[in-house]
């Protein structure tokens, strides 16, 4: 059995981070968090994880929580997320993405911490000339975000080479869902992914969902996307961790998706068949950047851990972020 060394999540407090913080708990594993609070929320860190408010390029703290909670592998999901925000402040982003995963790394080096499993994207592809893409696809991103995640590949790559660690990067395909038991959600403000703006706008909190564009070289002229359940997700970098730990001389760069598509349109279908109503959508333009079809090979991830996804089912995901939305109704002023 692999030994359960103690796990610090940065952006344990974050969507992602917060169902990674569950999914370790639940399997026995020692966990904490270190998070700034820009972007998640303290309640979403359980009673009795330990909590450090603070940033990840914090030498010092870094320093400290290494030793005082004798930490053996880090799982890394700080950082900024929102695509069109990194084009108006890119230094924003190799800032939050690149420079303070350089500062964590060196951090984690330094302190002997063997290994490091890092939340990579899919949007490190740009606009991939294949579907499903690989993880041998040339990596050509079309904006800051996923820029600044490749070139935090690229220093993980380096660094393991240099130093007894080894590492995980995951590219995340469109993560979606929540929590099966609510316990967490996605719960930032103004969001923009799909997923959650229909939810909102099912429970009334929006008027309508745009459509951005229905002239795509798919099947329904719509957008399609790989969407994975943010638990199946989160489960993936538990395995991770334990194939690490298996074998230290070994690192993994993967896809994580499901490796099926749906359109705008089906998943708005779903989020109507959940609630028995009809959300009103507007045709419109589409949105600059936005590839016609992205879905993963995840062949790789399949053949290297023993990854079972549990919630691969599109009206699951939607059941789910459903159920989260109203409790962040209820009972958090969402
Ligand atoms: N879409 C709409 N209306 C909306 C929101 C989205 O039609 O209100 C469409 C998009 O045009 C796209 C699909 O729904 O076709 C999914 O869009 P999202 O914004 O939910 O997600 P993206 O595919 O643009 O981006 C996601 C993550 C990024 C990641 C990228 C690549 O948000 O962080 O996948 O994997 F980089």
């Amino acid at each position: 059995m692999t030994q359960k060394l103690p796990v610090l999540v940065t952006g344990g407090a974050g969507y992602i981070g917060s169902h990674a913080v569950l999914a370790l708990a639940d399997a026995g594993w020692p966990v904490c968090v270190i998070d700034n609070l820009v972007t998640g929320f303290r309640w979403a860190v359980p009673d009795g994880v330990p909590f450090y408010e603070g940033d990840i390029e914090d030498a010092g703290l870094l320093a400290r929580i290494f030793a005082e909670q004798k930490i053996g592998a880090v799982m890394h999901f700080a950082g900024s997320v929102v695509v069109p925000e990194s084009v108006v402040d890119p230094l924003k982003y190799y800032h939050n993405n690149t420079v303070k995963s350089r500062a964590l790394l060196a951090s984690a080096v330094q302190a002997g911490v063997p290994h490091f499993i890092f939340s990579s994207t899919a949007a490190t592809y740009g606009i991939p000339d294949v579907s499903p893409v690989a993880e041998d696809c040339p990596q050509v991103p079309i904006n800051p975000y996923g820029m600044s995640k490749l070139m935090t590949e690229a220093m993980l790559g380096d660094v393991a080479k240099a130093h007894p660690l080894n590492f995980c990067a995951l590219r995340y395909f469109n993560v979606a869902g929540a929590d099966p038991q609510a316990r967490t959600g996605q719960s930032t403000a103004g969001a923009t992914h799909l997923i959650k703006v229909a939810v909102e706008a099912a429970l009334g909190k929006r008027e309508a969902v745009d459509i951005f564009g229905s002239d795509y070289a798919t099947p329904d002229g719509t957008g399609v996307r790989d969407y994975i359940h943010v638990s199946d997700l989160a489960a993936a970098h538990v395995l991770a961790l334990e194939a690490l730990i298996a074998e230290p001389a070994r690192s993994l760069t993967m896809n994580c998706g499901y490796g099926r598509g749906f359109s705008v349109l089906e998943v708005l279908d779903a989020v109507d068949r959940a609630t028995n109503a009809r959300i009103t959508r507007r045709m419109g333009p589409r949105r600059a950047g936005d590839p016609d079809a992205l879905i993963s090979d995840n062949r790789l991830i399949k053949a290297t851990l023993p990854w079972v996804p549990r919630h691969a089912d599109l009206d699951t995901m939607v059941t789910h972020a459903l159920a989260w939305e109203r409790k962040l109704g209820e009972t958090r002023g969402g």
